[in-house]
């Protein structure tokens, strides 16, 4: 089990521990005989017993997926923190994906003003991306992730095993945040998931360990620099733009990772199409989110998916800030007028 640490300006620091087994951390952490909540997704409780506290004062079970997210359960879930009677010095286990995560590291920043919080993911999604950097929320009728706090985890035990259960959709669209990564940020990450396919898909403890170390390392370094997402960490939304866009259009239809994958294709052709990125790495980069089952499809009509790019909450002004690669392993962020970018989805091919 390998250690990073995030220790973002002004917010409480994290300690991430990855690796197999990682996962039997938790009753070793929890055995200093203070009161420990967990919260959990009701699958993965049934999936691993083995990974809920065995002396936790009081047990949540929360469907997966984002009906967890809602004010709802979050009002559930501190009213019962509260019959089980925890204090200033009682903390707060969120076993699951990002959903149970975001709303349980919600509830954990809002009771008594903010009580510990330990994260272990078991989804890849949660692993590489959703348990690090401090952002917990709820949604609202008017829209995601709209009611939240920053409130990271003091510790997140990241354990490759939880995978072995996961739905191949779901390991995809991990794999979407974790390509995002490597294309916008590691081109050593890049080249692991070149080589290490085969591994990657097969779940491979010791290889998936790898790849997460490093997307968590460097989600780590960005967040670190940008804490609350005034600058660089922006870049963790390469091909998001476009994807969140198209997973409204389709009323959520579409899968978070397949609307992201295809965001990617995008930010890939907006690159090539700006001159500051050179044709053969976006070629490399197009290869690469081929291999792993993601596809250039067709975008729906322009006018139809409109609507939802200009109300992107990245958007200022006529333009939208958007994330575009300039090499395999870097991007940056630019000023692109909608004009342009309309022009850039209806003319030029992916
Ligand atoms: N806080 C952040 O920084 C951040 C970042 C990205 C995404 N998110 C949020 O994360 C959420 C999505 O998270 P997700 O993709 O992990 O989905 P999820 O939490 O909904 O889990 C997906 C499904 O997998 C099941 N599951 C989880 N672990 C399993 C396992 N080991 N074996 C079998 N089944 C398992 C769950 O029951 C659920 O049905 C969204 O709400 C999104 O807004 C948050």
């Amino acid at each position: 089990v390998i250690e990073l640490r995030c220790a973002p300006a002004g917010l409480p620091p994290s300690r991430i521990s990855i690796g197999t087994g990682a996962r039997h951390l938790t009753a070793e952490r929890a055995r200093d005989g203070r009161s420990w909540f967990a919260i959990a997704d009701r699958r993965v409780a049934e999936l691993w017993p083995d990974a809920l506290l065995p002396r936790a004062v009081g047990v949540e079970l929360l469907p997966g997926g984002e009906g967890a997210k809602t004010v709802a359960v979050l009002e559930r879930l501190l009213r019962a923190m509260a019959r089980a009677g925890l204090d200033r010095d009682s903390g707060v286990l969120a076993l699951g994906g990002g959903a149970v995560g975001d709303v349980a590291g919600l509830a954990a920043a809002l009771y008594l003003r903010g009580i510990e919080l330990v994260q272990v993911p078991t989804t890849l999604l949660a692993m590489a991306d959703s348990s690090v950097g401090g952002k917990t929320a709820v949604d609202l009728l008017e829209g995601k992730n709209l009611a939240g706090a920053w409130w990271p985890a003091s510790e997140v035990l990241v354990d490759p095993e939880f995978l072995r259960t996961l739905p191949d959709a779901e390991v995809h669209a991990g794999l979407a945040e974790v390509l995002k990564v490597a294309i916008g940020l590691d081109a050593e990450l890049f080249g692991l998931c070149e080589r290490g396919r085969p591994a990657i898909l097969a779940r491979e403890p010791g290889v998936i360990a790898a790849i997460l170390e490093r997307a968590i390392a460097a989600k780590v370094r960005i967040v670190e620099q940008d804490p609350r997402e005034s600058g660089p960490r922006r870049l963790l939304n390469l091909g998001h733009t476009l994807g969140h866009a198209l997973e409204a259009h389709s009323g959520y239809a579409l899968s978070h990772g397949a609307a992201v994958g295809r965001g990617l294709f995008t930010a890939l052709q907006v690159g090539v199409h700006l001159g500051v990125l050179d044709r053969a790495h976006a070629t490399r980069a197009k290869a690469l989110l081929e291999a792993y089952g993601f596809a250039a499809d067709p975008l729906p009509p322009l006018d139809a998916l409109w609507p939802f790019l200009v109300r992107d909450k990245k958007r200022t002004g006529n333009a939208v800030r958007f994330v575009v690669p300039t090499a395999i392993g870097r991007s940056e962020v630019r000023p692109l007028p909608l004009a342009e970018l309309a022009t850039i989805l209806t003319t030029v091919a992916p």
